[in-house]
């Protein structure tokens, strides 16, 4: 399969074809995340949560998403690779944002990163595309500013915050971004967005009339049960089958049943008379 591009994700918006953006963080998930058929493979700050045990996105590094985004890069051709931007890496200037960006795609080499916020970071966006670097937004529930929010609730209920939302979601497309994330909106706010853009909107959260959906790896595969929010579906109970699969090889160790005859290595024993 050709590498996804921008404009091959604007056509699957036009042809109403759905467009799945699955997470990675590092080689093996995106190479699973890639024969699994992903169109494109976000590298979320959600890292830091599903990898790294914080209890939220905030304390995720510009180091960390390096990292993470060069591993999943190695291990994917096809997909349009996209990587999240940490809190505070893009917030404190515009030089700062558009140097943070530029490392993320220099060293990360993604194709493409993602900053959160609407219309309040819309002059950041605009001077990241100016650069030459393609944008993804980030409206509705926003983690990293959660806090401000007053927790993880869905976002646009009443119709002062439905506009904001919504504003937010135009503001981001008119600052240049090329795909906009609608996280936790009402199905039916999700679908006017989705309508009055020409960019994609890819919904967590956010119904099905979006043109494309994005879940975390590791709640699709039943990794991560820290908790589970509403709009997720497991796909498997990855976590029990693995927590069983490594009980049985420390049965084996114990009880000497493993390792087997099979996994040694043999040798002409006369080797060692006399040593
Ligand atoms: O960090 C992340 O995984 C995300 C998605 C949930 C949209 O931002
Ligand atoms: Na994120």
């Amino acid at each position: 399969r050709p590498k996804v591009t921008i404009p091959a994700l604007r056509e699957m918006k036009a042809r109403g074809e759905k467009i799945v953006m699955h997470t990675a963080y590092n080689h093996w998930q995106a190479q699973m995340a890639e024969l699994a058929g992903a169109d494109t493979i976000l590298v979320g700050d959600s890292a830091g949560m599903v990898e790294h045990g914080f209890t939220s996105t905030v304390p995720v590094t510009m180091e960390m998403m390096l990292l993470h985004c060069a591993a999943v890069v190695r291990g994917s051709r096809s997909p349009f690779i996209i990587g999240d931007m940490p809190f505070m890496s893009y917030e404190v200037s515009i030089q700062e944002a558009v140097r943070n960006a530029g490392r993320l795609v220099k060293e990360g080499g993604v194709d493409a990163v993602k900053l959160e916020g609407g219309t309040s970071r819309a002059q950041t966006i605009e001077a990241i595309v100016r650069a030459g670097i393609p944008v993804v937004g980030h409206v509705g529930l926003t983690p990293q500013s959660a806090t401000q929010l007053g927790g993880f609730k869905v976002q646009g209920k009443d119709r002062e915050r439905a506009r904001q939302v919504l504003e937010d979601a135009m503001a981001v497309q008119e600052a240049g971004a090329c795909m906009v994330v609608l996280e936790c909106v009402p199905t039916p706010l999700a679908k006017v967005i989705t309508e009055r853009l020409s960019i994609p909107t890819v919904g967590i959260g956010a119904g099905p009339h979006c043109d494309g959906q994005v879940l975390v790896f590791h709640d699709v595969l039943g990794i991560f049960d820290a908790f589970k929010p509403k709009f997720v579906k497991r796909y498997m109970n990855c976590r029990d089958a693995m927590i069983q699969a490594l009980r049985e090889y420390t049965q084996e160790v114990r009880s000497a049943a493993f390792p087997g005859e099979e996994h040694g290595f043999s040798m002409d024993e006369d080797q060692l008379e006399g040593l």
